[in-house]
């Protein structure tokens, strides 16, 4: 299965459900498309009943509740109205379900796929006609909007029609931080980003798999000004802000170097040695390819073992001598040498 393939399914485990007697309202959100602006849809004529009439049916979902943020916030320090509702700020009104029949789904926002009502078209991306990912996120976008969520709409997230709840799960704490549907963050992004799965398995990586760092320090799954959706203005001023010895100012720049750190490194992992794109002295000879000894054609028998060893493949190769390959503060460091 393809990436969007899995999505699909991933969303589809997700569609919400809801409502009754709102095809209007969900024809407006339809129309808002993608855009996340769909009006939230709960049953005709329900009321908020308070959690506690929750509790009584529903004790074994909330002893996991109870571990999470939500439970800690809206209980102990709920800053408005809708925080004091407890269960139904993203419930919905729960009188319905609660006094008429719990095994109708469509009378309570249960943000999953079975709830959908028998015989309903769901789509799969919540634009026009299926109101999936575009329902929920329009709850958690209630308490939720900006910040982090800034360019939410329209990244690649959005379009792609996920849902929050592809990624949180907020019924239970599964996760260290960030409410996530798996142990980890970086768990939850491999559940649909296999390649980066394999790619942080190979022989040079930086320390995810250790559990160092997450995708999320690199990332801002929730939508970012960058492609592909990086945490800052550019690929180097990500790099920059955990590699700082990087950033210089340098009194002898390596122009490829200021350009972009992706001439040379793969940020995901790579099986040369320092997450190189490729084996040096390849690497250097992809640009330096003049005359003089940059250029000479070497071969297997300038290796170590070889018949004629050469200091340009033994070792870090070109970098044995050209060791400042980052940029140079020596006033004789104009060749990388110190
Ligand atoms: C009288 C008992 C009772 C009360 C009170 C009650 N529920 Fe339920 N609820 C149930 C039962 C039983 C089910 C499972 C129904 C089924 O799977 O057919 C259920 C299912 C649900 C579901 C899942 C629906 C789905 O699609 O699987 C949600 C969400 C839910 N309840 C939320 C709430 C909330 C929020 C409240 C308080 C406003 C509440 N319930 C009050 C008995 C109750
Ligand atoms: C912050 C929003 C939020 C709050 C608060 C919340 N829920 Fe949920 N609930 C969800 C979401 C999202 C799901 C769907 C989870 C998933 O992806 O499986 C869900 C699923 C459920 C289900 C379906 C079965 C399950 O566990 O997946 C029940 C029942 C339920 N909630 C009851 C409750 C009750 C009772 C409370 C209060 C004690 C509560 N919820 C509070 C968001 C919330
Ligand atoms: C009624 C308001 C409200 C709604 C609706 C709501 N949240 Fe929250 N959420 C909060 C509050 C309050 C916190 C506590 C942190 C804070 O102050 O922002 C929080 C925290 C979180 C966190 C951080 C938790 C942590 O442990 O780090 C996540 C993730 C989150 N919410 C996701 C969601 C998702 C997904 C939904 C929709 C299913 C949702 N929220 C619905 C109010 C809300
Ligand atoms: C692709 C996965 C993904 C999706 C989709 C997603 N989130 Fe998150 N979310 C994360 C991760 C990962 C974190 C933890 C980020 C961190 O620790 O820096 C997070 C953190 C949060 C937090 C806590 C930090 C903060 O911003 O205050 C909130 C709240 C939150 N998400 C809400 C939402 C809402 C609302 C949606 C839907 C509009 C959503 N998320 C969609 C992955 C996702
Ligand atoms: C439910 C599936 C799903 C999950 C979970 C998910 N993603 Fe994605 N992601 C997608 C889809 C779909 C795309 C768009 C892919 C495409 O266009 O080929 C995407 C694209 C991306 C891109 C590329 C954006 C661009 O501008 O090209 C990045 C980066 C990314 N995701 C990071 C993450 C991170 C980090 C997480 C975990 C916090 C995560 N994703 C979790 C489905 C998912
Ligand atoms: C050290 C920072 C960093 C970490 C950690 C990181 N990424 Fe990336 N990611 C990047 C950069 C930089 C790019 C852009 C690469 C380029 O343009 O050559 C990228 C690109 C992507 C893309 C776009 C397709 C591609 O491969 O170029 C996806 C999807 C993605 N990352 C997902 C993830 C996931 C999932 C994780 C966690 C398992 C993750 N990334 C961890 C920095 C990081
Ligand atoms: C969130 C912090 C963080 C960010 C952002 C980051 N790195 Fe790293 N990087 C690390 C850590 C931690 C290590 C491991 C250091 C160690 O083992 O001493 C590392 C190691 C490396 C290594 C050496 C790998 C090896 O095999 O020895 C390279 C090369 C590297 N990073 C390049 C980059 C590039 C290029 C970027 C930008 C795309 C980047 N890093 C962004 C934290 C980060
Ligand atoms: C012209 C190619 C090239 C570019 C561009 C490049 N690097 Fe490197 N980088 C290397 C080489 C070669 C090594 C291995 C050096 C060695 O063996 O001593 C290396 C090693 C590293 C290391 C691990 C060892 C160390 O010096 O700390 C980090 C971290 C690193 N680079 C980060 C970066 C960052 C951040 C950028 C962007 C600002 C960048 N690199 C741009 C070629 C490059
Ligand atoms: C993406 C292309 C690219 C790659 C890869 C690259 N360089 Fe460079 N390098 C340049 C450019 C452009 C300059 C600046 C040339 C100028 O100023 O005339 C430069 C300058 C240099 C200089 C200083 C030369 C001078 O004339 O002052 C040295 C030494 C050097 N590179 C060595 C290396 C080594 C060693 C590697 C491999 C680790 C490498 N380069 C990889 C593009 C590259
Ligand atoms: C034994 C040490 C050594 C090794 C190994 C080495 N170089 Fe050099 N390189 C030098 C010296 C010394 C200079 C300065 C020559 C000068 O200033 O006239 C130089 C100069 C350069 C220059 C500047 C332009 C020129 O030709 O004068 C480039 C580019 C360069 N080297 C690239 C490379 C590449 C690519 C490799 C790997 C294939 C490499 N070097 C391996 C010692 C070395």
């Amino acid at each position: 299965m393809n990436i969007r393939g899995r999505v699909r399914a991933g969303v589809a485990r997700a569609l919400t459900c809801v409502l009754v007697g709102i095809a209007p309202l969900m024809l407006a959100a339809g129309t808002a498309g993608a855009a996340d602006t769909g009006a939230i849809g709960f049953a005709a004529g329900a009321e908020y009943i308070g959690e506690e009439r929750c509790l009584a049916c529903h004790k074994n979902e909330n002893d996991n509740y109870s571990h999470t943020t939500h439970a800690k916030a809206f209980r102990l320090n709920p800053r408005n109205d809708l925080e004091r509702k407890g269960c139904e700020a993203c419930h919905g009104p729960g009188s319905r379900h609660a006094n008429e029949n719990y095994a109708d789904k469509s009378l309570i926002v249960s943000f999953t796929r079975e709830a959908s009502k028998p015989g309903e078209i769901r789509g799969e991306r919540g634009d026009a006609g299926n109101n999936g990912p575009v329902q929920i996120n329009a709850v958690c976008l209630q308490c939720h909007d900006g910040n982090q969520r800034i360019f939410w709409r329209a990244s690649a997230h959005q379009s792609n029609g996920l849902a929050c709840t592809d990624c949180h799960n907020p019924m239970a704490k599964f996760s260290a931080d960030g409410l996530q549907k798996t142990n980890s963050i970086s768990e939850t992004c491999y559940s649909c980003h296999q390649q980066q799965r394999m790619e942080f398995r190979k022989r040079s990586h930086m320390p995810l798999p250790e559990g160092k760092m997450s995708c999320a320090d690199c990332h801002n799954p929730h939508g970012s000004q960058t492609k592909p959706l990086l945490k800052a203005d550019t690929l180097n001023q990500l790099c920059y802000s955990c590699h700082q010895e990087k950033r210089g100012p340098f009194l002898w720049e390596h122009a490829p170097v200021r350009e972009s750190c992706a001439n040379c490194h793969t940020p995901h992992g790579s099986n040369q040695e320092k997450l190189l794109t490729t084996p040096r002295p390849f690497l250097c000879q992809q640009c330096h390819t003049h005359t003089t000894h940059q250029n000479n054609l070497l071969t297997q028998a300038n290796t170590a073992g070889g018949a004629v060893p050469d200091e340009r493949v033994i070792a870090r190769s070109c970098s044995t001598c050209h060791a400042q390959i980052h940029g140079s503060n020596h006033p004789s460091g104009v060749r990388m040498h110190r």
